[in-house]
């Protein structure tokens, strides 16, 4: 048995335990920082304390805004009147934010993370695990690049990917919402990042293809379907665009995969008529209980 020391985070079972920083703190990080603190306080194999590195900046009463999250647990300008929790501790210095961490969640504006990449190069623990929140890519002239393979070729680290139809300001709120991890062969840190962003509100499943989640981070129409019917039970807001449930419920039938998509599924089978609105936000229970462990296909 190995005594819990700092420099290899392990508790006396052996089994790691995990210090998390997240990399940006506008809105949806703001959100993502609530999300997480909210797990790590209660759930043993995390340390409480979540690190949230802040682009510093001077506020219009001349303080800094890292002081004012830690005096008053706010962002005061990207979340402000939201409680981030009061494990949350924001700190300016990059380097210093991430040192200790061995799970690094990145939620910044795409445009910033080659930069950022840059600065935390040989900067992170070897055994770091990375996941991206992050939508968009990198357009270079050799052809685009996803900001997963960015963090993952910059860094040396095994990066998944958190994406779905999520809008900061509404989970801030805890309305109802989904997301996806994207993970490449390891469950097991597949099944951790679903434990620490997991809420009643924020409900995450897991699927082993980090390209796909990351694309259709962006692609969400389907989605957003859900979204607008959960609008009409005045439970959020967001966009639609119909014929797209139908062709994605055709394809799903012809491969056999319904039930392994119970979203889509029940989104066109509120389009057509057969299910009514509510079942929106019923729809969760025929999915995989343990979306690690029986939703078969999705992770072969
Ligand atoms: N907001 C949402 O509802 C939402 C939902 C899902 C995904 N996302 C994705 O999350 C990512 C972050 O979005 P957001 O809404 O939190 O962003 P935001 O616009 O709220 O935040 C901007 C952040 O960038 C920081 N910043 C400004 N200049 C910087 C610099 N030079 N270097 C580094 N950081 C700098 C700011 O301090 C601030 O923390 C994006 O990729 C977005 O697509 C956002």
């Amino acid at each position: 048995m190995s005594p819990l020391n700092t420099n290899n985070i392990v508790q006396n079972n052996d089994s790691p335990k995990f210090k998390v920083t997240i990399i940006g703190s506008g809105n949806w990080g703001s959100v993502a920082s609530k999300l997480i603190a909210s797990n790590t306080i209660k759930l043993p194999s995390f340390y409480d304390e979540v690190k949230m590195w802040v682009f510093e900046e001077i506020l219009p009463s001349g303080e800094k805004l890292t002081d004012v999250i830690n005096r008053t647990n706010e962002n005061v300008k990207y979340l402000p009147g939201i409680k981030l929790g009061s494990n949350v501790v924001a700190d300016p210095d990059l380097e210093n934010a991430v040192r200790d961490a061995n799970m690094l969640v990145f939620v910044t504006p795409h445009q910033f993370m080659e930069g950022i990449c840059k600065r935390l190069i040989g900067k992170t623990r070897s055994d770091a695990q990375a996941i991206s929140l992050i939508k968009g890519m990198e357009v270079k002239k050799e052809g685009p690049c996803m900001i997963s393979t960015l963090i993952s070729q910059q860094l040396g680290v095994n990066c998944c990917v958190l994406m779905g139809a999520n809008i900061a300001n509404e989970i801030a709120v805890e309305k109802f919402s989904e997301a996806t991890v994207g993970y490449r062969g390891n469950r097991e840190i597949a099944e951790t990042w679903v434990q620490l962003f997991s809420t009643p509100y924020f409900m995450v499943s897991a699927c082993q293809d980090v390209e796909g989640v990351e694309l259709c981070g962006t692609l969400k129409n389907v989605v957003a379907i859900a979204a607008g019917f959960v609008d009409g039970l005045d439970m959020g807001n967001n966009t639609k665009g119909v014929s797209t449930a139908k062709e994605v419920y055709e394809v799903l039938k012809h491969k056999g995969w319904l039930e392994m998509f119970p979203l889509f599924t029940t989104v066109h089978e509120i389009c057509t008529g057969r299910l009514p609105p509510t079942a929106i936000v019923e729809y969760s229970e025929l999915a995989p209980k343990s979306p690690l462990t029986s939703g078969p296909n999705l992770f072969q």
